[in-house]
């Protein structure tokens, strides 16, 4: 069933849960989520963004999600719409039928300059009374997501601070969260604590507190009835990475979040937590391994089965890894 992010996220916060975010893009994708959390009885929450709507078509991602429901009727559903550049994005959203869309006014329109705060009390103020009024749930984001190793945004066409930016502008304030909820009313809050979005977040292994964790806890302790959102969450499986790279793939040495430390977030108020790479990746090495494996093969459902099969793995370890297994 169709559920909101604020129903789905006032329930896990009442058990202490934390939710994987998927992105979605295809039909693959779709039902390596819902089988995965079929398997582990986990709910759900599927996330669009503007490149996916180009790649697939709204009607046909729209349709796709609708199709997982009807499909898995015992999963509830959140339909979200991820980093949403403008009231007018969202309310297209909202019209397809979306239960819950993000306003990143982070960012102007451009997706990429950082904005100024009262832009983004202003745009998520503005997405809020909208989607308020048809039930709908809204994300906002306060912070610039970046690494605090390398002050950088990551590799991601579309989303992300241009250049270099400053540790303010990386770690979420949590006085200025605190006013930002009580101006603009949102159901959920991005925060910027060390992450960045794609696959190159940090350069070396990471050890000991990657993530802010510390100040994840004090917007918390400010902010407790809002729900904190934990973009950029791929851990960047080293074992996928040496898949892709036996097979013909080259990606460098690179390092995501170690999946203890989103838990130790989830201790301290993330409720959702976005994914976007890590099924890419998964997704890359499963075909390229195949391929190989099977030169004479031409029969495309047989590798797209790989990648579900991929995908699917890193799903379930997430329902269970966060929580969310056994809440459906
Ligand atoms: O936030 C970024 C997500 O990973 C979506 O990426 O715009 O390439 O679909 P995309
Ligand atoms: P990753 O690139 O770490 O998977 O993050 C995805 C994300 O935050 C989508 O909004
Ligand atoms: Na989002
Ligand atoms: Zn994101």
């Amino acid at each position: 069933a169709l559920i909101s992010l604020r129903q789905l996220l006032d329930h896990a916060a009442e058990h202490s849960y934390g939710v994987p975010a998927f992105n979605v893009n295809n039909l693959e994708q779709m039902r390596a989520i819902m089988e995965a959390a079929r398997e582990t009885n986990s709910p759900v929450i599927v996330q669009a963004s503007a490149g996916a709507r180009k790649y697939a078509g709204a009607p046909f991602l729209r349709h796709l999600i609708l199709a997982a429901i009807e499909e898995f009727p015992e999963i509830p559903v959140v339909m979200h719409q991820d980093h949403g550049t403008s009231p007018a994005v969202c309310q297209r959203s909202i019209q397809l039928g979306f239960s819950s869309v993000m306003m990143d006014g982070s960012l102007q329109e451009d997706g990429k300059t950082p904005a100024s705060y009262t832009y983004n009390v202003d745009v998520t103020r503005c997405a809020v009374d909208m989607a308020h009024a048809c039930g709908v749930s809204v994300e906002g984001e306060l912070g610039c997501l970046g690494s605090l190793e390398t002050g950088m945004a990551g590799e991601e066409d579309g989303v992300g601070a241009e250049g270099k930016l400053s540790k303010e502008q990386l770690l979420t304030d949590p006085e200025e969260a605190a006013d930002f909820v009580q101006k603009t009313r949102v159901d959920a809050l991005a925060i910027a604590c060390g992450t960045s979005h794609g696959a190159y977040k940090f350069t070396r292994p990471p050890t000991g507190d990657i993530l802010a964790i510390g100040r994840i806890r004090e917007i918390h302790a400010r902010i407790p009835d809002t729900h904190l959102v934990m973009h950029g969450s791929s851990s960047v499986p080293q074992e996928w990475l040496a898949v892709i790279n036996e097979f013909g793939g080259e990606i460098p040495e690179t390092y995501g979040v170690p999946v203890e430390q989103i838990c130790e977030g989830i201790k301290h108020g993330v409720r959702k937590v976005n994914i976007d790479t890590d099924l890419r990746l998964a997704s890359t090495g499963a075909i390229r391994r195949f391929l190989a494996q099977n030169p004479s093969e031409f029969d495309p459902r047989k590798f797209y089965k790989a990648t579900l099969q991929a995908m699917r793995a890193i799903c379930v370890a997430r329902y269970e890894a966060f929580g969310s297994a056994g809440q459906a």
